[in-house]
């Protein structure tokens, strides 16, 4: 018995296959290296000292998808593939919501095919837009999401409520992940953005490493203590692990729809997070204050209490640890 682990090349699909392997599970990644590469998986092996199976393809692909079902027994599916830049998103909306969501529907359909019901769907606190409350709790009202990228994970989310509601025999997990950041403690695997980053942490890296000139700091007139964005930041080892005890769950709960955010319940501002990268790395960050990005909201951070509670799950590396890792594996 395997958990498929589409996208498991990818910045949080091969953190958690590495936690997968290391709780004795057994996985089988399937990726097309749209945005990840090669090298990762043999990264995941020497981090872990196992192997796992591995397909080169699109999730799309049908065809091939029925094969991974025919040639092993798998238990249950951990979706991380799926395009993820909020401004490309904008862009391209058809190209996202066709890879997101008509990639979903395609894992699904094959699932029932096979009587495969047990997901697990990486959303996005994205999907609260702008929040009902602070800190956020997993019954806030969704929607009003600013980009097609967001969108598309309401709609997922939306789908598999539905599925659920017409067959509950189904077994799936909605993870709303607050931001991920961070990298493997080993430097061997971490987020990997192509061009120039869109998301601070990391910009801020690249800033320090003197690759990138300065960060520019989008709004200082938010209603926040130091007038830039709050945010709940995790690191991605933590994310991880929350996906294995999530599957521990369901797989003892057997059937049910569950939603849980993960995030440690934590706010910090961009200046924040500034002063902790160069308190950590002893570098230089230098910023300007730039105008506000269009779609960004003030603050936006969990109430993580529902995972804890539920799955026994909390988030424990701290922000140092955020800042350093990211650091070490931009340098390894
Ligand atoms: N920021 C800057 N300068 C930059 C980049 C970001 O000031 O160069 C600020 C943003 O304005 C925001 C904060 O840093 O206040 C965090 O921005 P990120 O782009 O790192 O993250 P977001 O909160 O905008 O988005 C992230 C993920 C999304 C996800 C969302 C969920 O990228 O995928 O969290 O809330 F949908």
């Amino acid at each position: 018995m395997a958990i498929l682990l589409p996208g498991g090349a990818g910045f949080i699909g091969s953190h958690t296959a590495v936690e997968l392997l290391n709780a004795g599970k057994e996985i089988v990644i399937i990726d097309n290296f749209s945005n990840s590469k090669p090298q990762v998986l043999e990264a995941i092996k020497k981090i872990t000292g196992k192997d796992f199976k591995f397909y080169e393809m699109d999730y799309m692909d049908r065809e091939k998808l029925e094969k991974v079902f025919e040639e092993n027994e798998i238990e249950a599916v951990m979706n991380f593939a799926g395009y993820k830049a909020v401004g490309e998103s904008v862009q391209k909306p058809i190209e996202y919501y066709t890879n997101n969501i008509s990639g979903a529907l395609v894992v699904l359909d094959t699932m029932r095919k096979y009587n495969c019901k047990t997901f697990i769907f990486s959303s996005s606190a994205t999907v609260y837009g702008e929040p009902e409350r602070i800190p956020i709790t997993e019954d806030c009202k969704t929607g009003g999401t600013t980009n097609p990228y967001g969108t598309s994970k309401l709609f997922i989310e939306q789908i598999l409520k539905d599925i659920y509601k017409s067959d509950n025999t189904w077994n799936i997990c909605i993870l709303r992940y607050f931001n991920p950041v961070g990298a493997h403690e080993s430097g061997l695997i971490g987020e990997e953005p192509q061009g120039i980053p869109n998301n601070l942490m990391p910009y801020v890296a690249r800033v320090a490493a003197g690759t990138l000139k300065e960060l520019s700091v989008f709004g200082n007139d938010y209603d926040t203590p130091d007038g830039t964005g709050v945010r709940d930041y995790i690191h991605v080892v933590d994310l991880a692990k929350g996906h294995v005890k999530a599957l521990e769950k369901i797989e003892k709960e057997k059937e049910g729809l569950y939603i849980y955010n993960l995030g440690t319940g934590k706010g910090y501002s961009v200046l924040d997070m500034v002063k902790a990268f160069e308190k950590a790395t002893g570098k230089k960050v230098p910023y300007k204050i730039a105008p506000r990005r269009a779609g960004d909201i003030a603050t936006c951070y969990a109430d993580p209490k529902k995972a804890f509670e539920e799955l026994g799950w909390k988030a424990e590396k701290t922000l140092e640890d955020m800042c350093l890792d990211s650091w070490n594996y931009i340098n390894h």
